[in-house]
């Protein structure tokens, strides 16, 4: 008699992005997104869109972003948990600005024990001060595609069209100024370097330089993408 076959089904993985503002957090997880085929969950990019929207969360987050505090747990639990809804999450995903607090790094061990998952990895992307300021201040972003730019880092190939979508709308973000930049370095310190050792604590932290350049960067994080992989 023929043995039924069976297919062992992998959780898809869950990496977390940690790391200050200008740290890189976007600009690997689009590469990480494109190389593994893993799905990047930015809670900023879906904030910045219910602003756009005018929803109410997106109407009661806008003054804090522009002040550049953090917004209410409750908004953007609950955010994540919608797009976490979506099918195409089941490919794996890379969380890029959630958790900032404990009580969401609480909240997400809880949403993903419902769909029998962990987190694989949470990898903090480590840089200078001095230099987040600098790479912010030279961002700006494709308005079409969201691909993300720098004046001196990562130029365009030809000045002022995409290089993935060919528009030639670039914008820069509203809350990437001078004094809101240090605001957001605040709350960063205070509020989500912490989750470093909550993370520690549970076996998942690697810490990765990221000063260097962007595929510099990039490689060192490959190798703690591919084993999380299986
Ligand atoms: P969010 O959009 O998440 O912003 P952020 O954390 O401040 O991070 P950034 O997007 O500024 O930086 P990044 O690390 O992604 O760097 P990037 O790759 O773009 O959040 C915005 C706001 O939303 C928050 O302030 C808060 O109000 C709210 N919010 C979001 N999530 C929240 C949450 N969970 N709870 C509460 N509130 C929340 O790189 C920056 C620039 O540097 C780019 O131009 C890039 O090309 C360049 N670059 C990248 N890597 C390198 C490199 N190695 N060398 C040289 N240049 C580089």
């Amino acid at each position: 008699m023929a043995m039924a076959e069976t297919t062992l089904a992998v959780a898809a993985p869950v990496l977390i992005l940690l790391g200050p503002p200008g740290a890189g957090k976007g600009t690997q997880a689009r590469m990480i997104e494109e190389k593994f085929g893993m799905v990047q969950l930015s809670t900023g990019d879906l904030l910045r869109a219910a602003v756009k929207q005018g929803t109410d969360a997106g109407n009661r987050a806008k003054a804090v972003m522009e002040a550049g505090g953090l917004v209410s747990d409750d908004i953007v639990i609950a955010i994540l948990r919608d797009r976490l809804a979506d099918r195409d999450t089941e490919q794996g995903v890379i969380l890029d600005g959630f958790p900032r607090t404990t009580r969401q790094a609480e909240a997400l061990d809880l949403l993903l024990a419902e769909r029998e998952q962990k987190i694989d990895a949470a990898i903090s992307l480590e840089v200078d001060d001095g230099e987040m300021v600098t790479r912010i201040s030279g961002r700006f972003t494709c308005a079409g595609c969201g691909e993300g730019y720098h004046d001196s880092f990562k130029a365009p190939k030809t000045a002022g069209i995409c290089d993935s979508c060919g528009g030639t709308d670039m914008i820069r973000r509203a809350d990437d100024t001078a004094e809101t930049v240090s605001s957001r370095l605040a709350a960063y310190h205070a509020q989500t370097a912490p989750l470093a050792q909550y993370y520690a604590d549970r076996g998942a932290l690697h810490r990765v330089p990221a000063m260097g350049a962007i595929a510099d960067v990039a490689e060192r994080l490959d190798a703690i993408v591919t084993a999380t992989r299986g």
